[in-house]
């Protein structure tokens, strides 16, 4: 649950009146994001799987099969950048589910710090992996590059104003950052059509593909923000009873 009751950024309270979210529309959004974490999740086993057994999950007669080749040249870098990108799809999901924030406060503090610990450590690694291996060049590295560090600016947003009590910011850039990362797993059907597709190589369409992942999640997460944004109402005008709705 969202506080209704919050600080702006003068310090002032502000009571936000929050709207009651469509049931289904949140049903359809939870739905999404379980999927992409399994996705996620989906792909990273399988990457950590080709690189501990390649003689039985590496696909060397798929047209995927170029893609397993840099990976095993950058083994550890691999491992560091997708081990912690599991509990980011573990973790991330529960991080945005009202009824553990409201039942489990600590539970939701201290994962809260853990997830953002591996948060750092995908971005870091992201970065370096972003100069040497990306597969679809020069486009896949401008934009890996510039969602790497929108991610980390997100999370770092969300940290700063959970720290000064804001939590109806901190709820905002913890969202936007948590799609900006889910958008990988929105990325892997758009590779799959792609190579479905078998117009381009994987060198062309990669960086399209990471494009639009990315931007599609962070729009989604936009429009979802938006609709949920309480409009501020004045202190004094506060009845207490107006306050009992809640926002997922
Ligand atoms: C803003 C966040 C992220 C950025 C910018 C990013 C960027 C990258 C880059 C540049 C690569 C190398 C791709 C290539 O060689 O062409 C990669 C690979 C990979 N990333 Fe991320 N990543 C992010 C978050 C995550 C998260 C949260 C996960 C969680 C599972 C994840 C899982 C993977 C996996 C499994 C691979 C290997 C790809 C494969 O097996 O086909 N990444 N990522």
């Amino acid at each position: 649950m969202v506080s209704p009751i919050n600080r702006n950024r003068n310090g002032n309270l502000v009571v936000y009146n929050l709207m009651r979210s469509n049931t289904k529309l949140v049903r359809v959004l939870w739905t999404g994001v379980w999927v992409l974490a399994f996705i996620g999740i989906a792909a990273a086993a399988h990457r950590i799987f080709a690189l501990e057994f390649p003689e039985k999950f590496s696909r060397s007669n798929s047209p995927a099969a170029v893609l397993d080749i840099g990976f095993t040249q950058h083994k550890m870098l691999t491992l560091v950048h997708v081990l912690p990108g599991v509990l980011f799809m573990v973790l991330g999901p529960l991080q945005l589910s009202r009824a553990i924030r409201n039942k489990y406060l600590n539970v939701h503090r201290w994962s809260g710090r853990v997830f953002l610990v591996c948060c750092l450590i995908v971005a870091v690694s992201a970065l370096t992996m972003s100069f040497r291996m990306a597969i679809g060049g020069v486009n896949e590295t401008v934009a890996t590059v510039f969602y790497a560090i929108l991610f980390v600016f997100c999370l770092t947003k969300a940290f700063i104003h959970i720290r000064r009590r804001e939590i109806v910011l901190h709820r905002e850039w913890m969202i936007r950052g948590f799609a900006i990362g889910l958008g990988v797993a929105t990325v892997r059907p758009i590779v799959g059509a792609f190579f479905a597709a078998r117009r381009l190589s994987p060198h062309e369409f990669f960086g399209t593909a990471f494009w639009l992942g990315f931007t599609i999640n962070l729009i989604a997460a936009e429009a979802w923000i938006n609709y949920t944004r309480g409009r501020p109402i004045p202190e004094q005008t506060l009845v207490l009873s107006e306050l009992s709705t809640t926002v997922e």
